[in-house]
């Protein structure tokens, strides 16, 4: 037989594989509860505005108390038929409350319905990203806090460039996912306005209040174009896009981790907790989680560029092509607070160490820019000069095999004869960092300044 919903034009119901196409609920009932309070706002406000009786919007309040809990206890039973959570909702409510349910639907359509849901729905992933965010810059900060003046090597093309401090590399992660919370909170702005109300596209000629659902809804003001509100999907491409960043900042995290944990390196070691081991090799402890974060941010990417494509093109309003926006939005927001999660486990759980971060900070002529300095300070070479003679010195301790500070006084001034003994204070990784006091560098005391506005900031 035909859709209850909407065959009244149909002779015959849909073919199988049409309903299997067209069917959204196996995924959208994800929807219900932000459905369930969309229908409830606006059932309360065609009751304020005398649409509706009070009686049938008292049976319909009820009702879709009674479908929300049945939906909570998981025992409501979906109906593919009935196509997607909307209708399923709705057509539980008839069987709750009788004809009073069909009213609901007066001056709605499933168009802004399902826009308006999406959007509580998107809403609650970008505050669920910022805490996420949050609890992640708080273990970086931890980390940071402790290791403030570690030394380590710093890297260009992962090769020894300065040392730096373990609570400076630290810091520049808590940076990246700082601005990565200043994006979803943009996106969150941008997106907060209620679709509710825009009907199918053109409005409604009842005299419905969108302001009173946009407040009831904790929308900052009704959409203000309703063909606009009900065609766009751009604020979950806003969330895609801000999840796509933060994602690809988890994945450099993470692939430092993946090295670092590395027997090459030691730089740190993972928790027990978060690691786990082979199934043949007894002495592996593999930093599984850290691989996994770099490789499912690819999903978060998938989805970003899947919905673009499913938007390009479409003419307004609505086309049923929107309806593939929800599996990738679902899968990206359920990725991206997995790895923050296992990303905050992680750096909590970690301990750098310290000898090893120390040691290879000192090795790899790591201050070979700090010597060159020194020259043009002490000597008044140009630059130029200063780093031929130190490339100079670079290739005779490489010869020698030995450190730029284990170089002998007059094998240095056999390079340049101006060279005193006061270039071993400039050799040493403790002095190069802490001479590195230009805002935001890499000194001790400019990274304790960077913590503590961070600790401020977060309160
Ligand atoms: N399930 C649909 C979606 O997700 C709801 C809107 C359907 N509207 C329509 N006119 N068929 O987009």
């Amino acid at each position: 037989q035909s859709n209850a919903m909407w065959g009244g034009r149909f002779a015959a119901g849909p073919d199988a594989i049409m309903e299997a196409i067209n069917a959204s609920v196996s995924f959208d009932k994800r929807l219900a509860a932000q459905d369930i309070a969309g229908s409830r706002a606006h059932a309360a406000m065609l009751a304020e505005t005398g649409i509706l009786s009070p009686t049938d919007a008292e049976a319909i309040r009820n009702g879709l108390c009674t479908v929300l809990s049945e939906i909570e206890a998981g025992d409501f039973a979906f109906s593919t038929a009935l196509e997607d959570i909307h209708m399923n909702v709705e057509a539980r409510l008839k069987d709750l409350i009788g004809e009073a349910a069909g009213r609901l639907h007066t001056a709605r359509s499933r168009n802004d319905q399902v826009a308006t849901d999406f959007r509580l729905w998107v809403r609650d992933q970008i505050d669920a990203a910022m805490s996420g965010l949050e609890a992640l810059i708080r273990a970086l900060l931890a980390q940071a806090d402790a290791g403030a003046d570690w030394v380590m090597p710093g890297f260009t093309h992962l090769q020894t460039a300065q040392p730096v401090t373990w609570g400076h590399h630290m810091m520049a992660y808590v940076e990246m996912f700082g601005r990565d919370m200043s994006r979803f909170a943009d996106a969150r702005v941008r997106m907060n306005e209620c679709p509710l109300g825009a009907a199918a596209l053109a409005g409604t000629s009842f005299p419905i209040d969108r302001h009173m659902t946009a407040r009831a809804l904790g929308f900052d003001r009704p959409a203000a174009n309703s063909l606009d509100a009900v065609s766009d999907r751009d604020f979950a491409l806003d969330f895609l896009s801000c999840a796509s960043i933060c994602a690809m900042h988890l994945s450099r995290l993470a692939e430092e981790l993946v090295i670092w944990s590395s027997a090459q390196f030691r730089f740190v070691a993972l928790s027990d907790r978060f690691s786990t081991g082979s199934s043949i090799m007894p002495q592996k402890k593999n930093p599984d989680a850290a691989e996994l974060i770099r490789a499912k941010i690819g999903r978060i990417f998938g989805a970003n560029v899947a919905l673009m494509t499913v938007m390009k093109g479409l003419p307004l309003a609505y086309s049923k092509d929107m309806q593939e926006d929800k599996e990738q939005v679902f899968d990206a927001a359920d990725t991206l607070m997995l790895a923050l999660a296992a990303m905050e486990g992680m750096v909590r759980d970690m301990t750098a160490n310290r000898p090893a971060l120390e040691a290879a900070a000192a090795s790899g002529f790591s201050t070979a820019t700090d010597l060159a300095d020194w020259l043009v300070r002490a000597l008044n070479l140009p630059f130029r000069e200063a780093h031929h003679v130190t490339g100079t010195l670079v290739a005779l301790a490489e010869k020698r095999n030995c450190d730029l500070p284990d170089l002998r006084l007059e094998d240095m001034r056999a390079v340049h004869p101006g060279i005193t003994a006061e270039v071993f204070g400039v050799l040493g990784v403790h002095n190069s960092v802490a001479s590195r006091v230009s805002y935001g560098g890499t000194a001790p005391e400019q990274v304790r300044t960077q913590i503590g506005r961070w600790k401020e900031r977060l309160g």
